[in-house]
């Protein structure tokens, strides 16, 4: 079925959507960062729930149907290994004042992931994000310290089998993300 008329009538309801590409965490992965949010909170800043951490790999903005449908058919077409992330730094950018969780070596598979996504988005008219990729798992944000020396990161292995395409909807109580869609590496 062409990707128009599975979304036509969903998306003519619900207009432009806000997505992102992501790596989305399991429950378990979930419960492997849920040590995180207590330990922040001397960072001064806003926890983001672990319901909600991911680490992006393409923002898309907002966009229409058939913007969404172009990169669902590109998304289609990537093949890639599964690859393991080993989330082993801690950091805090001053600028943006988020404090994240990150990877002292990226997989050349992510490389690749979010290369071919930055090419998808060109290739539906969107403008990626000039900046190189760095992967990063916003832990924290409007953080004002870094987190506490004796605090340091504990380091794990996350194997990473699939990315998602994620909804984020502005609710009166905050940020929720959904996932739209799963595409698995293999
Ligand atoms: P961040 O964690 O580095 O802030 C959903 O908003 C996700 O998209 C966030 O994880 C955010 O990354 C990322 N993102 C990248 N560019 C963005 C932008 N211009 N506006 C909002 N989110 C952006």
């Amino acid at each position: 079925m062409p990707c128009g008329a599975r979304y036509g009538s969903y998306m003519a309801d619900q207009g432009r959507q806000r997505l992102f590409f992501a790596l989305w965490p399991d429950e378990e992965v979930r419960g492997q960062l849920a040590i995180y949010p207590p330990r922040l909170r001397g960072c001064g800043g806003r926890v983001v729930a672990v319901d909600n951490l991911h680490i992006t790999l393409a923002f898309l903005g907002s966009v229409d149907e058939a913007t969404r449908c172009c990169l669902e058919e590109a998304a289609d077409a990537i093949q890639l290994p599964p690859f393991t992330l080993e989330l082993d730094q801690l950091g805090f950018w001053r600028r943006p004042h988020v404090v994240w969780l990150g990877a002292e070596k990226t997989p050349e598979s992510l490389l690749d992931l979010a290369e071919l996504l930055k090419k998808a988005m060109i290739g539906c008219d969107l403008e990626p994000d000039e900046r190189p990729f760095q992967a990063h798992m916003t832990l924290m944000r409007k953080a004002r310290r870094p987190p506490a020396a004796e605090d340091p990161v504990q380091p794990f292995s996350w194997h990473i089998r699939d990315f998602a395409l994620v909804l984020s909807e502005t609710l009166p109580e905050g940020v929720r993300y959904r996932v739209l869609r799963r595409w698995g590496l293999k």
